[in-house]
């Protein structure tokens, strides 16, 4: 391959990662202002012009893979919109400015400004539609547990593999009408069950600290594109995911289609979701098990922010103090 001077073909993740971690402070403190304000939209729109701005400061030629939707229906960073100043290597780019809008809308626990970050062709092309999503933590073998098992067997299967009790086991997951019967039949084994209203990124990555966290498996259905955001952050920190689109009319698999994708039942792992090494940032805009939230005091913002390299496995959790006029 030849490069023209400007154009670089190695991707740096070191010194990129910390450029990454500046990406999603941006998009946390510009949404700060809006939390518990009530307004899901302003906030992220707040969240997506910062991400924007601050991603076009970087040496990259940025294809954003996971975005805020199709170019028709989002008006900046959706999916194929180019990012970063051009001169430097070429990346694909998973982001969600806003994890849980209705969390901040309302300040409730885990909202995040989420990012990825690899060399090309990378990460799955996710389109837009939901994902019935598996996780466990790092340590255990490949397929302990499956989405062709049953939910309790997945419990049973993982508290075998942990060496402890069903009762043992606490599942995160999503609390929606349509989880009601997978609800049900985790409750039958004794499990416990940590509901969440939102935010399934930092579900599933609860799951790679249990001892922290107290989760240690997720199921359930959330968006497809949370689901590779949540793979690349479990690429970096260990631990399993699985995941399998789920399409419910023809305009869904025509989204499908066009991100290049035939196989419609296929079942994606963590590293088919992640081909290759990437970084990974997160910022806390609302407080939560994974992230302290945006601290205002008069004239300044604390933001804390986890880094990842998957490469590495180094994970830096970074305070930012900074002025606001
Ligand atoms: P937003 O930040 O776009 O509101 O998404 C939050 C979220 O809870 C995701 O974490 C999750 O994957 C998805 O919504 C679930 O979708 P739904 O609300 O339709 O069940």
């Amino acid at each position: 391959m030849t490069t023209t001077p400007n154009q670089v073909s190695e991707f740096h993740d070191r010194m990129l990662s910390l450029g990454l971690a500046r990406v999603s402070e941006a998009a946390a403190i510009a949404s700060a202002k809006l939390v518990g304000r009530g307004d899901e939209k302003a906030a992220d729109q707040a969240a997506v012009d910062a991400m924007r701005t601050q991603l076009n400061l970087l040496d990259i030629a940025g294809v954003v893979v996971i975005g805020e939707g199709e170019r028709d229906e989002a008006p900046m960073l959706f999916i194929g919109e180019e990012v970063g100043t051009g001169d430097g290597p070429g990346v694909d780019i998973a982001l969600d400015p806003l994890e849980g809008t209705t969390l901040t809308a309302k300040d409730m626990p885990n909202a995040l400004a989420v990012i990825a970050m690899g060399p090309r062709g990378s990460m799955l092309h996710a389109p837009d539609v939901y994902m019935d999503k598996l996780a466990i933590g790092p340590g255990f073998a490949a397929d302990t547990v499956t989405l062709d098992m049953s939910p309790a067997d997945r419990i049973r299967a993982l508290a075998v593999a942990k060496g402890c009790r069903p009762e043992d086991i606490t599942a995160c997951i999503l609390e929606r009408p349509r989880h009601e019967d997978l609800i049900a039949q985790v409750r039958e084994t004794g499990a416990a069950i940590r509901l969440i209203t939102d935010g399934d990124v930092a579900g599933v990555m609860h799951c790679a600290e249990p001892e922290i966290t107290g989760i240690d498996i997720y199921m359930g259905t959330g968006g497809a594109p949370e689901g590779v955001l949540a793979a690349a952050a479990l690429k970096c920190m260990g631990g399993q995911i699985y995941g399998r689109l789920l399409f419910r009319n023809n305009d869904e698999k025509a989204r499908a289609a066009k991100a290049g994708i035939t196989d419609l039942d296929r079942i994606y792992s963590r590293d088919d979701m992640v081909t290759q090494h990437v970084i990974f940032a997160a910022t806390g805009v609302t407080d939560g098990s994974l992230l302290s939230g945006i601290k205002r005091e008069p004239g300044f913002l604390t933001t804390e922010t986890l880094l990842m390299r998957s490469k590495t496995g180094s994970r830096r959790r970074m305070t930012y103090h900074c002025p606001v006029r």
